[in-house]
């Protein structure tokens, strides 16, 4: 077991490490650059059904835990470059619900190890109703993978620890480069969908740049580590940050966490703002970040405790009365974001962890893959 954990203590710290490599395998021989060639990007196991998937009238992402936020992670883009209305499903509510799903529709099911009783089960009812159903998976071979029309692998490797962190990464990755599949027909979105590209080409050196924060999540996870509640605001592309990076905290390092939609501030959460209990703004640049601007002087006003998350070098820009810490991330494009600014959460929820005393790879009561429903 320690062979293949290498020079790490646990799978989870290994496979937060190992993302700048697992991206570089997700996107491996998909992007077209480089020459004369326009940019673009080929997915094999989607091509035949772009057509039909742009006609759609809906897409449906479909996933539990970690898999939903992905979902949510990319949907503004998908919607931005495909013009398809995304809907947002986790997979045991549209089957409480029996939500209607049309033939027309296309859904979309994100699963890492494409194994989930619900997300399955989810599969066989949108398949009765005659949706197009498409999987990305990190297994190939699985339920998932077999029981759907087509698909995207994202290959980011085995994962082991149970808390996903790499292949949430590459599930956002895996999906971008889907948004652009669906968008290679719109001239209009041509430029944006180069500077993805590029950026997509980036994405590995960032996130060996936003590794290197590793110390200052170990020194912030000491300052929290006894610490009842945590809450982290975020909001566009990093609504999805919220919540994912929550999850991590709540999952691995027992402590309730608890991810909100900034814009919803005022309508509840804010009442439980004072200066004890700590709180993360996720506001690195993006269209809303002046909104997040304001969300940080409401909080400041009420002397909340404050960890700013930002651009690096916007720290006093973002939050010129000062914070109680900044998280400086390196820039990408707006919906490539997220996979930079979740990296910070994962380290400080595996510091966390370690130091709080519990099972990193294996927190009590969950399960990698949850088989049952
Ligand atoms: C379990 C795991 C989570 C995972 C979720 C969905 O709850 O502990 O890490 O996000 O299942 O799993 P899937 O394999 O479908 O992505």
């Amino acid at each position: 077991e320690q062979i293949q954990k290498g020079n790490y203590d646990h799978y989870m710290q290994k496979e937060i490490h190992e993302q700048p490599e697992s991206l570089t395998t997700t996107m491996r021989g998909r992007l077209i650059h480089g020459g004369s060639k326009v940019k673009g990007v080929l997915l094999g196991g989607l091509k035949d059904h772009l057509r039909t998937i742009r006609r759609s009238r809906r897409i449906l992402f479909i996933g539990c835990g970690t898999s939903y936020h992905a979902g949510l992670a990319t949907r503004a883009l998908v919607e931005e470059l495909s013009g398809v209305p995304v809907t947002m499903e986790l997979a045991s509510d549209l089957l409480d619900r029996r939500g209607p799903v049309y033939r027309e529709d296309t859904a979309i099911f994100v699963s890492q190890s494409g194994e989930t009783a619900d997300t399955l089960e989810a599969l066989e009812y949108a398949k009765s109703c005659g949706a197009l159903c498409v999987g990305v998976t990190n297994t190939v071979g699985s339920a998932i993978a077999r029981g759907t029309h087509c698909g995207v692998h994202i290959n980011a490797g085995c994962e082991i620890g149970v808390a996903s962190t790499k292949a949430y990464t590459s599930q956002i990755a895996a999906m971008t480069m889907m948004a652009l599949a669906l968008g290679e027909d719109t001239l209009s979105s041509c430029s944006r969908r180069e500077a993805i590209i590029d950026d997509l080409i980036n994405l590995p050196d960032k996130v060996r740049e936003v590794l290197k924060l590793d110390n200052d999540m170990k020194e912030l996870a000491k300052e929290l580590m006894e610490e009842q509640s945590l809450l982290v605001f975020g909001r566009g592309y990093n609504y999805a940050t919220a919540l994912e990076g929550a999850l991590k905290v709540k999952e691995v390092a027992l402590m309730h966490s608890e991810g909100i939609l900034a814009g919803e501030m005022k309508h509840g959460p804010l009442a439980l703002v004072d200066e004890n209990l700590p709180i993360i703004v996720v506001a690195t640049r993006d269209a809303t970040c002046i909104k997040q601007q304001s969300v940080i002087q409401q909080l400041q006003a009420r002397k909340g405790r404050l960890i700013v998350m930002c651009t690096k070098g916007d720290a006093n820009l973002m939050c010129p009365n000062g914070s109680y810490r900044f998280i400086e991330v390196p820039q990408l494009q707006d919906c490539l974001q997220p996979i930079i600014n979740i990296v910070p959460f994962q380290l400080l929820a595996y510091h966390l962890t370690v130091l709080r005393g519990f099972n990193v790879d294996q927190p009590r009561n969950l399960a990698k893959s949850v088989t049952i429903s």
